[in-house]
């Protein structure tokens, strides 16, 4: 249908449905008042996190990077679904110059105010109508600080840069609808100097050198969410190989990096293979690792696909990564409280490494954490697992270590068959989707209906004391 089509079709419906329809547009759908999307999704932690009115089935970036300029340039494309009628509607954007933007091929108005880059198309979008918006960008990308102090978005690294999106920073090198809860498909173009690899999510499925650049065309076809989408620039060996399985494995590491990251990273289709065997099938096409040196990032991150460490990696670091694929990448929060879903399996996933390789078991761990956690964990009974007490706080200790002994409880109360029947049911019932800590506690309950859930999920994940000993 064309765009005037369209138009003469929503005004004959206005028509026929006569005051009901302003009041429809008035905001019961979450919409603004004259058809405009929300200006976030409503985070508890991020309320200007993502935007509301519609969703990203893909994108499209197609980028080029001068890292003596560093000077980020390109085009991103994304394919999405109104959600309902909109006039305008944001994307998050920080820094960066827009230079021109079209919706359906044809130009649009468009201003920003901070992280909001509000687009209006000529014709007003249909509920339900799918959409192409184009973004032509460029600039210095920005480092954005997080709440917690820590450094992310784009980081300029020894020998090029590193893009690292948890929780807000991929909106500092691409435009996009940028909440967990909004998650598509990508294809990543990246255009570098030669002598430079690009490397990013999914499989390479073009490299190519012309005049003196080499372009890296990558693929991702299952849902990425925008914080585990990444870019890393610079200077890498490269390997590729293939797990046990068949799946195939791109592994790149800073030169400077590779003598100490051999060990770990030869254990890689291993971890990938016992992380199957515990958590239900890979969610993704490809695996691997992106490893650059200490300096170019304070953290490690679960990037899709190919996590990225700061370093030669811990093998325990590793699994923890890894496991992330499933608690996090496949299984997505729905919003940033619900952290403890990622933190806490993947947290629990290296003690059950350390259990399976013979050193202390989980109930050890556990244990031991009870007891003495506060020795190495200071802040470990501040606040609930499932309640982080502010933005500053989704990825503190009692996410992680308190989130894992949620696990921890669930395990010693069904016993180990059960529990890994219902880790398995988990990663399987939201595969590729988004779950929050309701979601859980239901299908816990639901699996295992003859138990009372209820006091575990009182004091272990709700309480904001430490739990009695039981
Ligand atoms: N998810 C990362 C990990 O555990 C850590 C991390 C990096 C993080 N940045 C974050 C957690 C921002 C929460 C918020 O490997
Ligand atoms: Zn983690």
């Amino acid at each position: 249908m064309s765009r005037s089509a369209r138009l003469v079709r929503a005004v004959a419906v206005a028509a026929v449905w006569g005051l009901a329809l302003p009041l429809a547009l008035s905001g019961c759908d979450g919409s603004g008042p004259d058809d405009t999307g929300a200006a976030g999704v409503g985070d508890p932690y991020f309320p200007k996190a993502g935007n509301g009115g519609y969703d990203v089935r893909h994108y499209g970036l197609d980028l080029a990077y001068d890292p003596a300029g560093r000077r980020l340039s390109g085009t991103a494309r994304l394919t999405a679904r109104a959600t309902e009628p909109l006039s305008a509607f944001d994307l998050d954007l920080t820094g960066m110059t827009v230079e021109e933007v079209t919706v359906e091929g044809r130009r649009a108005s468009f201003d920003r105010d901070g992280q909001e880059l509000t687009v209006r198309p000529g014709d007003r979008l249909d509920k339900g109508e799918i959409f192409e918006v184009t973004v032509r960008y460029a600039g210095r990308p920005e480092t954005v600080t997080d709440p917690d102090g820590s450094e992310e978005g784009w980081l300029r690294t020894a020998d090029g840069a590193l893009a690292l999106g948890e929780p807000t920073g991929s909106m500092a090198w691409f435009p996009g609808n940028h909440h967990p809860s909004d998650k598509a498909s990508y294809d990543i173009a990246v255009t570098v100097p030669r002598g430079l690899t690009a490397v990013s999510n999914g499989e390479l499925r073009d490299e190519r050198t012309t005049g003196g650049r080499t372009t890296f065309t990558w693929h991702a076809a299952e849902p990425v969410a925008s914080h585990v989408a990444t870019l890393a620039i610079g200077r890498y060996t490269v390997t590729r190989s293939r797990t046990g399985d068949g799946l195939p494995v791109y592994v790149a590491v800073d030169p400077t990096q590779a003598a100490a990251s051999r060990t770990a990273l030869a254990r890689l289709p291993e971890v990938m293979e016992w992380a199957a065997d515990n958590f239900g099938p890979y969610p993704f096409s490809s695996t691997g690792a992106i490893v650059d040196r200490p300096r170019d990032s304070a953290y490690a991150l679960e990037t899709q696909n190919r996590p990225v460490f700061p370093g030669a990696p811990e093998i325990e670091l590793l699994v923890h990564e890894l496991a992330h694929q499933w608690f996090g990448n496949s299984v997505t929060p729905r919003t940033w409280r619900d952290m403890w879903l990622n933190e806490g399996f993947a947290t629990y996933a290296e003690w059950l490494w350390t259990e399976d390789e013979g050193g202390p078991t989980a109930e050890e761990t556990f244990t031991e954490l009870y007891e003495h956690g506060e020795d190495t964990y200071e802040d470990l009974w501040d606040f609930p697992p499932a309640r982080p007490a502010s933005a500053a706080e989704i990825s503190a200790d009692p996410v992680y270590q308190r989130g894992a002994m949620v696990v921890h409880k669930i395990r010693q109360a069904v016993g180990d068959d059960a529990f890994y029947d219902l880790v398995q049911g988990w990663t399987a019932a939201h595969r590729h989707g988004n779950a929050d800590t309701g979601d859980f506690t239901a299908y816990v309950e639901e699996q295992v209906p003859d138990q009372d859930f209820e006091p575990l999920w009182r004091d272990w994940l709700y309480g904001k004391d430490k739990p009695e000993r039981p």
